[in-house]
């Protein structure tokens, strides 16, 4: 059994009159330690791939297992307990608080944890290490680079510990050789243990994946 199973997985929306096929009839396998990237033209159905994956949207059918647990058959409460335990999510546009600073916005999901300051402290000091930012912890995100926004909303989104790192277009905003910063940033995360999942239009990113799943009209090319 595979890490990751998605199975005949389909998703419609509904807008008005009209059906959109997001997903259709989807299978895939992903492996504990596969550094995975998805690419497909815009509207393929990448980004409603990932948002099922990290349990944000519910499928029109089909399933997804994620460590022998089955996703869609947990209740909300406890999907939001699995995407909490398991799931990193990174995006394009970050999406970071710029008010906050680089310390505040890495520490919010450990908010409803029950780490007490002196060990948020000592987690807080290893991701800092770890992306690299060390020296800017007090610094307000909006004073910060594009490039070094991105390793804030990494280190957020790895702060628990996932296993899991689910990446949507992370160098979409970013000039190549930031992009390539973050893209060191993913290889090493997966060389660590994690298993990473990187949507992208950059094949440059393809190039350093250890899987390319593509998406085309919502099923799976290859
Ligand atoms: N919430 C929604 N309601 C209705 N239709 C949606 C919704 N989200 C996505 N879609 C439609 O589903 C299809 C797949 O969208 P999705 O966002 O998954 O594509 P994508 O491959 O991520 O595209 P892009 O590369 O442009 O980000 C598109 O036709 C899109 O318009
Ligand atoms: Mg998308």
């Amino acid at each position: 059994m595979s890490f990751i199973e998605i199975n005949n997985l389909s998703k419609t929306y509904y807008s008005g009159e009209q059906k959109i096929s997001a997903i259709s009839d989807v299978n895939i396998t992903i492996d504990r330690n596969d550094f995975v990237s998805v690419t497909g033209a815009s509207g393929s159905g990448k980004s409603t791939l990932l948002s099922l994956l990290g349990g944000l949207n519910i499928p029109s059918s089909g399933n997804i297992i994620i460590d022998g647990i089955n996703v869609f058959s947990l209740s909300s409460n406890q999907i939001a307990k699995l995407r909490r335990e398991y799931i990193g999510f990174v995006f394009q546009s970050f999406y970071l608080i710029n008010y906050l600073t680089v310390e505040e916005n890495i520490l919010l999901p450990l908010s409803i944890t029950d780490y007490n300051s002196s060990q948020q402290k000592f987690k807080l000091d290893k991701i800092l290490e770890r992306v690299g930012l060390s020296d800017k912890k007090g610094r307000l995100v909006d004073e910060l680079s594009g490039g070094e926004q991105q390793r804030v909303a990494i280190a957020r989104a790895i702060i628990n510990d996932p296993v899991i790192i689910l990446a949507d277009e992370p160098t979409g905003n970013l000039d190549s050789s930031t992009g390539n910063q973050i893209l060191d940033l993913f290889e090493e995360l997966n060389k660590d243990g994690k298993l990473v999942i990187v949507v992208t239009h950059d094949d440059n990113v393809k190039k350093r994946t250890s899987n390319v799943i593509v998406f085309r009209d919502g099923r799976v090319e290859q």
